[in-house]
């Protein structure tokens, strides 16, 4: 598990190589603004070994957030973070280990039948009821969450999540009630915290990809203020004297900055942003897609590109989303480890100050 100490530790190591708040608070922790995703890549042996070398690159060269979920390349992008984790010179108690569940995972590649596979695996066996699914391929019930956790434990070679996310939970209002689907985070919460109690997980969190950004008149809009409320109702029945739901993951980057201009979420003072709200409401957010899923490569809007700092549009774009005022760590996919290199070295400039990012929009 990630501890005080050891990411501490690992940045009074790595600290002194990198520009301003390059290291971010997380609990009594402290991560790293780039965190290393595994989303994207074929599930093949061939991609597993690029990433293998990717992760350890990142990890011994000050990166120590690692983004995964169980269904990504088909559990491939879990287990090899797991075998890296294993085979690095870096200690586990300094990396935040991050993943997720929702999405019926395969099994290291795509079955030939996928319908017969979530009957055989998940449905026959009792762990999904055919009425939680959604587009027979998503789940959040609690039952199922649990399950996955302990998948992704086994996968990753882990003992403890340091953050588990509910992933995409708003694919459920295609097939329930916006306040359905709010009963079954709060019933998945309660189990959340119970299993923070036994020690499997440290905190948990929401992972979205529309939901906290859109209007609040979207149909996949979910309410921040919303969750953090059942997540505090989840706390009291699993008898935590406080909630562990403790980070938001969205998308964010130049083309994709809603989580910080569409104010949709109801706070003390009216309606906020995702970013602004989770920032009051103490919860870490996570940008994913930091670089517009690899297309923020070819060039950034040149009036964004002439206020930030770096030497390619990929560093510029890095520096965009770690500069948003609320985002801890700024999520990036590679599995080069010469792309690694390069995203990282973005973080030896400064990221902007919080009235800067502010003028981007004016
Ligand atoms: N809803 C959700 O929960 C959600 C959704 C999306 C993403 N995520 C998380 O966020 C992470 C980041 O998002 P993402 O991977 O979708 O998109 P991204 O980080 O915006 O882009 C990843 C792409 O950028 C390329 N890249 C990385 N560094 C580069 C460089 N220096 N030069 C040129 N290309 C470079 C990668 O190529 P190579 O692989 O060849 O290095 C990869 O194709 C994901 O990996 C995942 O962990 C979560």
């Amino acid at each position: 598990m990630a501890t005080a100490d050891g990411t501490w530790a690992y940045q009074d190591r790595f600290g002194d190589e990198f520009g301003r708040t390059y290291f971010r608070r997380f609990g009594d922790g402290v991560v790293s603004s780039l965190g290393l995703g595994t989303y994207l890549g074929e599930p093949t042996d061939a991609v597993d070994e690029r990433y293998e070398e990717a992760i350890t690159t990142a990890l011994e060269s000050g990166c120590n957030v690692l983004d995964t979920a169980i269904n990504y390349r088909h559990q491939r992008s879990e287990r090899v973070v797991g075998r890296a984790l294993e085979g690095s010179e870096i200690d586990r108690d300094a990396v935040l280990v991050a993943t997720k569940g929702g999405f019926l995972p395969f099994d290291g590649e795509r079955p030939v039948d996928p319908g017969a596979f979530v009957r055989e695996e998940y449905v026959d066996p009792g762990i999904v009821a055919r009425e939680e699914l959604a587009r027979g391929s998503h789940c959040i019930a609690p039952d199922f969450i649990e399950d996955q956790l302990d998948r992704s434990l086994e996968n990753l070679g882990i003992g403890t999540v340091d953050l588990y996310y509910v992933h995409n939970p708003e694919t459920q209002l295609e097939a329930r009630s916006r306040e359905a689907v709010y009963d079954q985070l709060e019933e998945t919460f309660a189990r959340l915290e119970e299993r923070v109690a036994a020690g499997d997980l440290r905190y948990y969190g929401v992972a979205t990809w529309d939901a906290f950004r859109v209007r609040s008149e979207h149909e996949n809009f979910l309410s921040l203020p919303e969750i953090a409320s059942r997540a505090r109702s989840a706390a009291k029945a699993a008898g935590n004297t406080a909630t562990h739901l403790r980070a938001i993951q969205l998308p964010f980057n130049v083309h994709m900055a809603d989580g910080f201009t569409v104010a949709a979420h109801e706070g003390a003072e009216g309606a906020e942003s995702a970013l602004w709200f989770a920032q009051k409401a103490g919860l870490n957010a996570f940008a994913s897609a930091s670089l517009g899923q690899g297309r923020l490569a070819s060039g950034l809007p040149e009036a964004v590109a002439e206020r930030l700092e770096g030497e390619s549009a990929v560093q510029k774009a890095i520096n965009f989303a770690r500069s948003a005022p609320g985002v801890t760590s700024a999520l990036v996919g590679a599995s080069d480890r010469e792309h690694v290199r390069e995203d990282l070295d973005a973080c030896r400039f400064d990221p902007m100050g919080a009235d800067a990012f502010d003028s981007v929009f004016e």
